[in-house]
């Protein structure tokens, strides 16, 4: 499945902002597209966007069609979760993307059709467990992230996960190039996870005024917080200061990050705009598919600079 792509890159699910329209654009430049099953107000709507979506595909005329993917909140908080899950294994999803909680009973219904489960971690105990579960790959959501973030770098996230699991590692987290999609591989990952890079495309379905902040931003303007759900998350300084919040006094908070809490989590993400510390690499509202195509170009150039760059020649002609 992965040897078909453009690119070993998956346009992240992302809360409020991916949809059928991007994850359409990101299969047909050739890349995985992914959207949260919760971005569909109710199952129904889910069942209409999938039905939608992979007809769309099968009449694309590209050559080259990158598989699709549904992000599902494993929680059992999530009442959704079985008929969200059941729409998954009608639509034969290639992909289902665990976020929060044990993935055991998605790891069974997917294989069940011979779709791949990858697991977002963001500790080694969690990918641990995950593993143990036997899904097919691992999301390491490192430091940097967009969304609710990790706090463990890539180099050292992807290392110490390696030692335990072979299957797929994908990794999340400021990576917003071609030539970060390259370190990810020399690391040890098979494919990289970008949210942030895609938020400022045509087909999201995040704000104009969210785009242009996200244009406008660098990683001078990401507040790592968890003063706002509870959980650690990557905010837009900008955005904390529209809403009329201090964000270098955000209150504490000390009750912990609640799924059940879902109305919260809602206006947390609607006016309180997330994005990773790769933000920096994003200066126009593009198609997906020029977004694609760029990435493909930083890409080459960086195998290019890999092939010429003396230490590479050095080591290449070293005898083993
Ligand atoms: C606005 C926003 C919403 C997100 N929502 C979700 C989500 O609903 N489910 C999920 O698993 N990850 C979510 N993420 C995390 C992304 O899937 C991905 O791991 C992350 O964006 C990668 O980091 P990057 O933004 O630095 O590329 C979200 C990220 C952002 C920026």
């Amino acid at each position: 499945m992965l040897e078909q792509l453009a690119l070993p890159v998956i346009a992240a699910p992302m809360f409020l902002v991916s949809g059928p329209a991007l994850v359409e654009a990101a299969c047909r430049s050739g890349i995985i597209g992914a959207l949260p099953a919760a971005n569909a107000r109710s199952s129904e709507i889910l069942d209409e966007w999938l039905t939608g979506l992979t007809a769309a595909l099968e009449r694309a005329p590209e050559p080259r069609i990158g598989p699709w993917a549904v992000n599902l909140v494993a929680h059992r908080s999530n009442a959704r979760l079985q008929a969200d899950l059941a729409l998954c294994v009608r639509h034969r999803a290639p992909i289902v993307i665990t976020a929060l909680g044990g993935p055991q009973a998605v790891v069974e219904a997917v294989h069940g059709y011979g779709g791949l489960v990858f697991a977002d971690v963001n500790t080694p105990e969690f990918a641990a467990k995950a593993a143990g579960f036997g899904v097919d790959g691992l999301v390491l959501v490192c430091a940097g992230a967009g969304g609710h973030t990790g706090q463990i770098a890539a180099p050292a996230f992807v290392a110490t996960v390696r030692e335990f699991f072979d299957g797929i590692l994908v990794v999340a987290g400021a990576m917003s190039s071609g030539s970060a999609v390259r370190s990810a591989q020399i690391l040890g990952a098979d494919l990289v996870h970008m949210g942030t890079r895609f938020i400022a495309t045509d087909e999201s379905l995040a704000v104009p005024a969210y785009k242009q902040m996200i244009v406008d931003s660098s990683s001078r303007d990401i507040v790592c917080t968890n003063a706002i759900t509870g959980a650690w998350a990557n905010k837009l300084r900008p955005s904390l200061v529209q809403a009329g919040l201090d964000p270098d006094n955000l209150p504490p908070r000390r009750d912990g990050f609640d799924l059940s809490r879902g109305e919260e989590q809602g206006r947390a993400w609607k006016d309180l705009w997330s994005a990773g510390q790769g933000v920096g690499q994003i200066t126009a509202i593009e198609p997906v598919r020029a977004v694609v195509q760029r990435l493909q170009d930083e890409y080459t150039r960086a195998l290019e600079a890999e092939l010429r760059d003396p230490w590479m020649q050095r080591h290449r002609s070293t005898p083993c």
